[in-house]
């Protein structure tokens, strides 16, 4: 597994360049043909992105922003965003044929490779017995078995269709067990888009540069209490004031929505024991970490054990999915086995456990994280040299299939400190970089990742295609 030191964001490297001007999105009447915001000599020519183009643009008349989700638009590196066709292994294709090294991987779940095989192929077997019972089936249970075999607090699982879902789930979860109303949370962790967690969010809010969303009425985010990321004393003097009231500390154990931020060392054990002492639940919420970092999730590899625990994305192997669990005694609170109600039409329905246990199945192989953690260090070191050689300031850290990198000298500990990176020459090195064939998450503000289908040679192709958008930009 990766050491930690990769993750403190050591490579910090100093900037000489000026910024070479960007010019903003243009299209050329006739030809439709986009062009993009970094001026680059050695542009492929074929790369164009004319269907793409014609498809967002009839896109954004039927749906908010053209998007179902909104870091999709690429607003905050500019531009429109690609409209894709088809996805497998490590790559992508847009509907103009170009081919991409994809680095989103579906923003989590495709730690395996998209379209794999065998999970194609199992899906096809379960889909002959239909696509959603509303029932208990035997498929529920073997997942189940295997998250709770897997992630070292779950005793007990709720299998729901989403990771918001799971957060609150297990916030409801924690505030009827303790029966206490606050919660804390940290700035630009995300944990979904309910109401109470709409509070310095992180990710997608931050990209669109809203503080907080309308719509989420006073009352709903009133006992959301926040703290810096890594700030120990913040926490302790929130239990101070609010000495009976707080429920829980939830977290992402290694931030993924502010870009890439680890724990300082101590920081989980911390939290852990001031929680324990206050009579407050502590929530890892592993919708992105878990199985990521390693088979059991931020907890095996941190080597902490929370009360709760959220999952999502590659518990699903692509499909809808979420789950919350954690020990059987806080989990009997929830219905029909207690008085905590939550429900869901389709959860735990066949083709999402169907997908999600052919990936744990996979992962679960000797190996796999240590391959993962191996090419992600690799990517992450080429990038960062890449761009010292180029003089730009930037520094970055991994974990297993976990990365990122920001425009700044760093170090990075938290949201603040991300947002001292420079966004626009992200912006116009997220283009240069598109443009060379990679796909990287479209906003300074979110993590990467890897997955078993990269090849030594995709990260040798990233690095070389990062060398030379570093010369320009
Ligand atoms: C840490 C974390 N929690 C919760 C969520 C919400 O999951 P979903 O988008 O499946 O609702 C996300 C989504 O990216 C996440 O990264």
């Amino acid at each position: 597994m990766a050491s930690v030191s990769g993750v403190g964001l050591s490579w910090s490297l100093k900037v000489s360049r000026m910024p070479s001007s960007v010019s903003s999105q243009s299209r050329t009447s006739s030809r439709r043909v986009v062009k993009m915001a970094v001026s680059v000599e050695n542009k492929p020519k074929s790369f164009t992105l004319q269907k793409s183009e014609e498809a967002f643009s009839a896109a954004k008349e039927l749906m908010p922003g053209g998007v179902n989700s909104p870091v999709r638009a690429f607003k905050s590196v500019g531009g429109q965003p690609v409209v894709m066709d088809s996805v497998k292994g490590a790559y992508m294709w847009d509907i103009d044929g170009n081919k991409y090294i994809d680095y989103v991987g579906s923003w989590g779940p495709a730690i395996i490779g998209h379209a794999d095989e065998e999970v194609l192929a199992a899906l096809a077997e379960t889909m002959k017995k239909g696509t959603s019972f509303g029932a208990p089936c035997l498929l529920e249970n073997v997942l189940a078995e295997m998250v709770i075999s897997a992630v070292p607090s779950v005793e007990m699982v709720r299998f729901v269709n989403s990771g918001t879902e799971a957060c609150m789930g297990a916030i409801r979860l924690a505030r009827a067990f303790t029966r206490r109303p606050k919660i804390i949370k940290f700035e630009g962790c995300y944990h979904g888009h309910a109401d109470p967690f709409l509070v310095k969010a992180g990710s997608g809010v931050a990209t669109l540069g809203l503080p907080d969303s309308p719509g989420v009425p006073r009352g709903s985010t009133i006992d959301t209490l926040t703290s810096p990321y890594n700030d120990i004393s913040t926490v302790q003097r929130l239990f101070e004031q609010h000495q009976g009231e707080i429920a829980a500390v939830i977290l992402e154990p290694v931030v993924g929505n502010s870009g890439f931020i680890a724990p300082k060392p101590d920081f989980h054990n911390a939290l852990c024991q001031i929680t324990k002492e206050n009579g407050a639940l502590f929530i890892f919420d592993e919708v992105m970490t878990g199985f990521r970092l390693a088979y059991g999730g931020a907890q095996e590899y941190f080597g902490i054990t929370p009360d709760l625990t959220t999952l999502g994305k590659i518990i699903g192997g692509g499909l809808p999915v979420g789950a919350y669990g954690g020990r059987r005694g806080i989990m009997e609170m929830v219905a029909p086995a207690g008085p905590m109600y939550q429900a869901g039409t389709l959860s735990g329905n066949p083709l999402a456990m169907t997908a999600g246990i052919k990936t744990l199945e996979r992962l679960k192989q000797p190996g796999t994280y240590e391959y993962l953690n191996k090419i992600t260090g690799d990517l992450i070191q080429g990038i960062l040299d890449a761009g010292k050689k180029a003089g730009h300031e930037l520094c970055g850290g991994y974990i297993s299939g976990m990365f990122g990198f920001f425009f700044t000298e760093g170090p990075v500990y938290n949201f603040e400190d991300a947002k001292k990176s420079d966004t626009a020459k992200f912006a116009r090195f997220y283009r240069g970089m598109l443009e060379q064939g990679v796909y990287f998450a479209p906003s300074q503000f979110e993590a990467g990742f890897t997955s078993l289908a990269h090849t030594p040679e995709d990260i040798q192709q990233t690095i070389a295609a990062a060398e030379k958008v570093f010369q320009r930009i």
